[in-house]
């Protein structure tokens, strides 16, 4: 008689194979995980209606379901879920939290589930409690999320992050939690440093980082790399939006150093593209990396220099040529002088730009992007090639699967969801 429920797992799963309910091909033995034959997300078309009148033809498979490929990965479906910090670890690890968090959106058919702000150093992290690859230690947490995520059949990777002058705030949903002892005020960096550049009052006064600080940092970016593609992350974001530490050196707002990394638009740009070929030098080179960049700093309403949509685009260029397999076109973030004017799809305009006018660049849209029509429209206007969500996913796990019925795709659930094609 089986004793734990391993052996009862054990003696479940030898009966499934006697009596063929599952093969040994589709249920690795070292997890109990039954491996999908297809991937939750992926669709058919619409199949051809027999109507008393005549047969109404299959329409095409809308472009949010035909699959994409970037090297060697290949997402069912181009509804991405978005990263969202979500300030449930404690010294970087992730935990049940992050388990049941991302692996709920692959089980729910996301194309490609995207990992919160990762920090690739302790001082890099938003919050204490925020993710962490900056340690060994982190990369079992962090496959066990991988591992689920796969044996649903679905993809994800992690956003690889350092918070530069933004970081050592209080978590935002829970900004009690941590103890002083917990935070790290008085080395927060950022290009430039001293009250001028505090981001405001509720942020710390960043310290300027010297060139062998930058160098460290570019450095900590390749190690946490290579703990990302030994955890089995399929991709890697690198974080250059919303103000943090390489958009403050993107930024003449943030940034006025006046050595190498300061100054022309080049020089600002030089930590962003020194730290992708670390990246993508430490990352296994038949998996594709991703660029998150603000397109602009939203404050063209001031006289003010600034990083905006013209600068983006010769910086998304630079960053092709060093290697990016796509961008990810967000906004705003690095001043609260900004202005944003939210509504449905409000950052689009900035991906179609830049698709636009860096030819050969897969691009990610996001931003009030909530409905399987809206994405749709988006890709058929050649705005994006894909597109994210965040907020409609925490809303909506099942947003993707929604948008292929919405569209009227024949969109496969994960088996054992299988019956909810049927609600
Ligand atoms: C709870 C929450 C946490 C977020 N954390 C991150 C993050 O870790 N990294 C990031 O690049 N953006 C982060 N964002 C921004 C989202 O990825 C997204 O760009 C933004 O919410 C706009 O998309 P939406 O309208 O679909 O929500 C976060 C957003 C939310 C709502």
């Amino acid at each position: 008689m089986p004793t734990t429920q391993y052996d009862q797992s054990v003696d479940a799963v030898a009966d499934a194979l006697n009596k063929g309910h599952i093969s040994a091909k589709t249920f690795p033995q070292e997890h109990f995980h039954i491996v999908p034959p297809v991937a939750p997300g992926s669709g058919t078309p619409a199949t051809a209606t027999a109507t008393a009148e005549g047969t109404t033809p299959a329409p095409a498979l809308p472009l949010l379901f035909q699959p994409f490929t970037a090297k060697n990965l290949t997402i069912p479906n181009r509804v991405i879920v978005a990263p969202m910090c979500m300030y449930s670890s404690k010294d970087g690890f992730m935990t049940d939290y992050h388990l049941v968090h991302l692996g709920s959106f692959a089980l729910h058919g996301a194309g490609l589930v995207l990992a919160e702000a990762t920090a690739i150093e302790p001082e890099g992290r938003i919050s204490p409690g925020c993710a962490g690859i900056y340690s060994d230690d982190h990369i079992p947490g962090i496959k066990r999320v991988v591992d689920f995520v796969h044996s649903t059949g679905g993809k994800i990777g992690i956003q690889l992050n350092h918070a530069g002058r933004k970081a050592s705030t209080r978590p935002m949903h829970t900004p009690d939690v941590f103890g002083p002892e917990e935070y790290w005020n008085d080395q927060v960096v950022g290009p430039s440093g001293g009250a001028n550049f505090q981001w405001d009052d509720k942020h710390r006064i960043p310290r300027e980082l010297s060139v062998e600080q930058i160098q460290d940092i570019v450095k900590a970016f390749g190690a946490a790399t290579v703990r990302a593609d030994k955890a089995g992350m399929d991709t890697v974001e690198i974080h250059g939006a919303h103000g943090y530490l390489i958009h403050q050196f993107l930024s003449p707002i943030s940034n006025q150093r006046t050595d190498h990394y300061g100054g022309s638009l080049e020089n600002r740009a030089r930590f962003l593209l020194e730290v992708i070929k670390e990246v993508r030098a430490n990352f296994n080179p038949a998996k594709p990396i991703l660029l998150r960049l603000s397109a602009s700093d939203a404050v063209e309403h001031l006289d003010i220099p600034s990083f905006e949509v013209n600068q983006a685009v010769k910086v998304t260029q630079w960053a092709k040529d060093a290697g990016i397999d796509a961008i990810h076109v967000s906004s705003a973030g690095n001043t609260p002088l900004q202005k944003v004017a939210y509504s449905p799809g409000y950052q689009v305009h900035y991906a179609s730009r830049i698709r636009k006018d860096v030819p050969g660049l897969p691009v990610i849209a996001v931003g009030s992007i909530t409905s399987g029509k809206q994405a749709e429209q988006i890709l058929e206007n050649g705005d994006a090639d894909l597109i994210a969500g965040a907020r409609a996913f925490l809303k909506h796990p099942t947003f993707a699967l929604d948008a292929g019925r919405e569209l009227g795709v024949n969109v496969n659930y994960a088996p054992q969801y299988f019956a909810a094609r049927y609600a």
